[in-house]
C-alpha cells in the first residue's frame, strides 16, 4: 500500500527527548495515524526512530528532514522504514533509491516534479506546501501532471486539511500541529491522541 494512502494525515514530529517517543508514538496510533515522520533536527531524533521501531510496531515509523546520504543510512540502521527530504538533490535521491525504502522526495515546482518523473516517481512531497503556492498551485499541477500525488507538508492545519485532501492529486497532508511541543513537554499525550483522532476522522477508513 502506497505510504500516501495509509492515513489522511502524516505527524511530523520534533523530537527533543527520546523519552517522549514511545508514549507520543502510542498516543498518534490510538488516534488513528499509524504513519509517524520523526524529523531528523534534534540529536535524539535517531533514538527516538529507534524506540518507537522496537516498542510501537503499530506504528509506520520513518524519518524527515532527510537531507544527505548518511541521514538516509542512519534512518535505515534505525529501523525507519520511510524517508521524507524537504527538498530533492540528486544525489539524496540516488541514496534514498539505493536504500530500498519508500521515500517522498520534496519538489516545490513543475520542474522538480518533472525530474524525480523522469526517475519513475509519481508521490512526492509538497513543501512548503502554503508558501509554495498551496492549492492553487497544487491544482495547477494536476493539468499538465496528472500522473503525480503529493503529500503537501507545511503551514498546512486541521482546518485547511481538508480542502488539501479534495483534490485528486492529493494523497495525505502533514504537518506538526498534532504534536504540539508543550503538550510534549507535559507529557499531556490525551492531547496527542484528541488532535490525531481529529484528523484521522478527516478520511474515514473503508
Ligand atoms: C515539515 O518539515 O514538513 C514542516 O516543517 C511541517 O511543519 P508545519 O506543519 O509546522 O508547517
Amino acid at each position: 500500500m502506497s505510504l500516501l494512502d495509509i492515513a489522511p494525515v502524516v505527524p511530523v514530529v520534533v523530537i527533543d527527548d527520546a523519552e517522549t517517543a514511545v508514549p507520543l508514538a502510542r498516543a498518534l496510533v490510538a488516534g488513528g495515524l499509524p504513519v509517524i515522520e520523526v524529523t531528523l533536527r534534534t540529536a535524539p531524533a535517531l533514538e527516538a526512530v529507534r524506540r518507537i521501531a522496537a516498542e510501537v510496531p503499530e506504528a509506520v515509523i520513518g524519518t524527515g528532514t532527510v537531507r544527505t546520504a548518511d541521514d538516509v543510512r542512519a534512518s535505515a540502521q534505525a529501523g525507519a522504514k520511510f524517508l521524507v527530504s524537504p527538498g530533492s538533490t540528486a544525489a539524496l535521491v540516488d541514496a534514498m533509491q539505493d536504500s530500498g525504502l519508500p521515500f517522498l522526495a520534496g519538489v516545490a515546482t513543475a520542474s522538480e516534479v518533472m525530474t524525480l518523473a523522469e526517475r519513475g516517481l509519481t508521490e512526492m512531497k509538497f513543501f512548503p506546501a502554503e508558501a509554495a503556492g498551496g492549492l492553487p498551485y497544487l491544482k495547477s499541477l494536476a493539468g499538465p501532471l496528472p500522473d503525480v500525488r503529493f503529500c503537501p507538508t507545511g503551514g498546512i492545519r486541521l482546518a485547511t486539511a481538508p480542502d488539501y485532501l479534495a483534490l485528486p492529486n492529493v494523497g495525505c497532508v502533514g504537518g506538526t500541529w498534532l504534536t504540539p511541543a508543550d503538550a510534549l513537554a507535559t507529557g499531556d499525550y490525551a492531547r496527542v491522541e484528541k488532535l490525531a483522532a481529529e484528523a484521522a476522522a478527516l478520511r474515514p477508513q473503508v
